[in-house]
């Protein structure tokens, strides 16, 4: 990744001095060279502090607990103070009125701050309202529906399994409540602090809002339109499906639970956020008398484990002639869910560490088809 930027960087050196000698009004301004000279130098400390930055993340939400969060928030202190640093070197330049457009598109991300444009004290807020919500919800637990002082559940693995595999609409309306009322409704207030110092950094950062500033980072004007263009276009669609999974859930569950005409009680949808239906097609499928695909009890049967799943996947990107998973990815990734008593964020994710040899998964995986 460094080579390209430093190609570019002697060449365009070796042009312009040429160039220089030829033809004076050809040359990029001294100015423009100067900044391109910095941008380049600074690539290798950004990079630096994010990689900082994004291990001291790794290690709170893979082990949370007051040190981690306390090293998280020391690394996001250090990479917002060397950011401030590197938007105010940039800002003196009149970088609009360079000719190269890389660097442009480079400068004006390095002076939009993100939240780093906070002042230390509400930075340190925001830091702790988001760390706040995320414990809460990586620690939610709720009690069991037929037994209130079993109180141990997670939403990994024992909620997700309940809401796929539960066909009681009274047990999965139960765990619905219980989940969304622990994970959701005691950060309401640290939620409305996110929102309004979102809205303040992005104002600071002469957005007009947190969501034109979050719109930005597709650098397109139109995106909304066209986001929206796509919805009308599969709405009559969209309505179509939604009809037909509420009359079967109608069919499987009565009348009582489900209406002809309202809305489909979410809990019913096979996922904790009625994200994906795909845990229900045993109810919807329209051919109710073929098997459905289901691999799971194969897999359990010829004894696959997490890290076997793994080594498929990689084998599988293989074959799409992308790059081998380095050797850290299997040393420093987190397959299964540890059981050493610690809390941890355990929703999958995917990390990149901006190296080239640190990339990893953290993922308390299931062996199940999905
Ligand atoms: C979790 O973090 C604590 C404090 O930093 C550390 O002592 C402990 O070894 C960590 N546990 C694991 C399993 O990494
Ligand atoms: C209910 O859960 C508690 C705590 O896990 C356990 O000790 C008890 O045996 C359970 N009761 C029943 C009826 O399963
Ligand atoms: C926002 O605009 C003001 C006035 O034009 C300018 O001084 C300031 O540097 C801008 N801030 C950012 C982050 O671009
Ligand atoms: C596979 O990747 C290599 C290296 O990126 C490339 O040279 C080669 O052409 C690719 N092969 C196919 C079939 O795309």
């Amino acid at each position: 990744m460094r080579i390209i930027p430093v190609l570019l960087l002697a060449f365009g050196l070796v042009c312009c001095v040429l160039g220089g000698k030829i033809q004076a009004s050809l040359s990029v301004s001294e100015e423009e060279r100067e900044a391109h000279h910095y941008v380049d130098r600074i690539d290798e400390d950004i990079l630096a502090h994010r990689e900082a930055d994004i291990k001291a993340d790794w290690a709170y939400e893979s082990n949370i607990n007051e040190d981690n969060l306390l090293a998280k928030n020391d690394a996001a202190v250090a990479r917002a103070v060397f950011m401030k640093e590197v938007a105010s070197s940039l800002k003196k330049y009149d970088y609009e009125s360079f000719s190269d457009e890389d660097l442009k598109r480079k400068i004006r991300k390095l002076t939009k701050l993100d939240y780093a444009v906070l002042p230390e004290d509400k930075f340190a807020e925001m830091q702790g309202a988001i760390s706040r919500m995320q414990v809460n919800y990586a620690k939610t637990k709720v009690c069991d529906y037929r037994n209130t002082s079993k109180c141990d559940l997670a939403l990994e693995p024992e909620l997700t399994e309940i809401m796929a595999n539960s066909r009681d609409p009274e047990e999965l309306k139960y765990y619905w409540q219980q989940w969304y009322n622990a994970a959701g409704a005691p950060t309401r207030e640290d939620f409305q602090k996110y929102v309004d110092l979102n809205g303040e950094a992005a104002r600071m950062n002469n957005y007009t809002s947190g969501a034109e500033y979050w719109l930005s980072a597709y650098e397109d004007e139109t995106f909304e339109q066209q986001v929206d263009a796509v919805i009308e276009e599969l709405r009559p669609f969209y309505q179509q499906i939604h009809g037909y999974v509420r009359y079967k859930l109608r069919e499987y569950y009565g009348d009582k639970v489900v209406s002809e005409k309202g809305s489909i009680p979410m809990h019913l949808l096979g996922n904790m956020w009625a994200q994906q239906w795909g845990n229900i097609a045993d109810i919807t499928s329209p051919f109710g008398d073929r098997q459905l695909l289901d691999v799971t009890e194969e897999m359990v049967r010829q004894g696959y484990n997490p890290i076997q799943m793994f080594e498929m996947g990689d084998e599988f990107f293989q074959s799409l002639n992308m790059t081998k998973l380095p050797q850290s990815f299997w040393e420093k990734s987190i397959l299964e869910k540890p059981n050493d008593g610690r809390d941890l964020v355990c929703h999958a994710s995917a990390w990149d560490f901006m190296k080239q040899k640190d990339v990893r998964i953290k993922q308390c995986t299931r062996v199940t088809m999905e």
